[in-house]
């Protein structure tokens, strides 16, 4: 079978690439890039997907953090890309979830559960691909502007990307020289249900949210830049320089 990703038209993996600013960025770089998107449910009734494929290539796959057989689940798929010769030259792993968990709610179940979705999936995803990536592919990964100053009412999920922001240097040592790392500190760019965007955007030095196209430029951005590894970039509007 002949190699799939052509050599102007590179194919990468969105771990998250169904919703929110992961179709976003798929919607983006379907424009000059084959895709292959992971959600955790089946892609049935996903029309917009179908949309894209008029330009890219696409694959979709279930990969879900919750299930048992994720990482048998992950390297069977890996497997099956391989043998059809996709050639994946970047992956940017999005997956995560938001929850609300205030001082005296803490339990080992709710910390469990939001240390698998935003620790333990993302280090789990770049232990699946990493060696999958061809040679000079960037693995991009999504962390918060919390790993500066944490989200009071969202301490376990900061603590866990401040988790992310210690792999993100330590994989780049590993993966060095072949394939790079680079993180992404996002301030609110899709406020989530229920919060203040009001509030949200007040909280910056630009005194406005983030938009998706801001995390399009970001991606490609680290994407096109050889000399960058380890790093993770902040943007979030100058939250983190806000006085308290
Ligand atoms: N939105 C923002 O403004 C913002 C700000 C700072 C940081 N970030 C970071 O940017 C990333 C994307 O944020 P977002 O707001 O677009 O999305 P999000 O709502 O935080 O979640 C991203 C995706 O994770 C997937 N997911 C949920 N449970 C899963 C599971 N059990 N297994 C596998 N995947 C699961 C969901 O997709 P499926 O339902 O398709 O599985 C969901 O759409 C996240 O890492 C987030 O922490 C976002």
């Amino acid at each position: 079978m002949g190699r799939i990703a052509r050599k102007d038209r590179a194919c990468w993996v969105l771990v998250g690439g169904r919703r929110r600013l992961g179709r976003a960025l798929a919607e983006d770089l379907a424009r000059d890039h084959d895709l292959v998107l992971t959600s955790s449910g089946p892609w049935e009734g996903e029309t917009w997907v179908e949309g894209l494929s008029g330009t890219a290539r696409i694959r979709t796959l279930q990969w879900d953090a919750e299930s048992p057989e994720l990482v048998s689940r992950m390297m069977a798929d890996l497997d099956t890309l391989e043998a059809e010769g996709w050639v994946i030259s970047g992956a940017v792993l999005l997956a995560g979830t938001f929850p609300e968990q205030p001082f005296g709610t803490w339990t080992a179940e709710g910390l469990d559960a939001t240390g698998r979705m935003n620790l333990a999936f993302p280090f789990l995803c770049a232990q699946a691909l990493a060696p999958r990536l061809s040679e000079g592919a960037c693995l991009q990964i999504l962390l918060d502007t919390s790993i500066h100053q944490p989200w009071l009412q969202r301490l376990p999920y900061s603590a866990a990307k401040a988790g992310l922001a210690a792999l993100v240097p330590g994989l780049a040592q590993l993966l060095a020289p072949k394939i790079r790392v680079v993180g992404h500190a996002l301030g609110t760019l899709l406020p989530a249900e229920g919060s203040d965007a009001g509030f949200l955007a007040d909280r910056t030095l630009l005194k406005r949210l983030g938009e998706p196209a801001d995390l399009c430029r970001a991606v490609r951005f680290a994407a096109d830049s050889p000399f960058l590894t380890g790093e993770i970039l902040t943007m979030d509007g100058g939250r983190r320089w806000m006085d308290r």
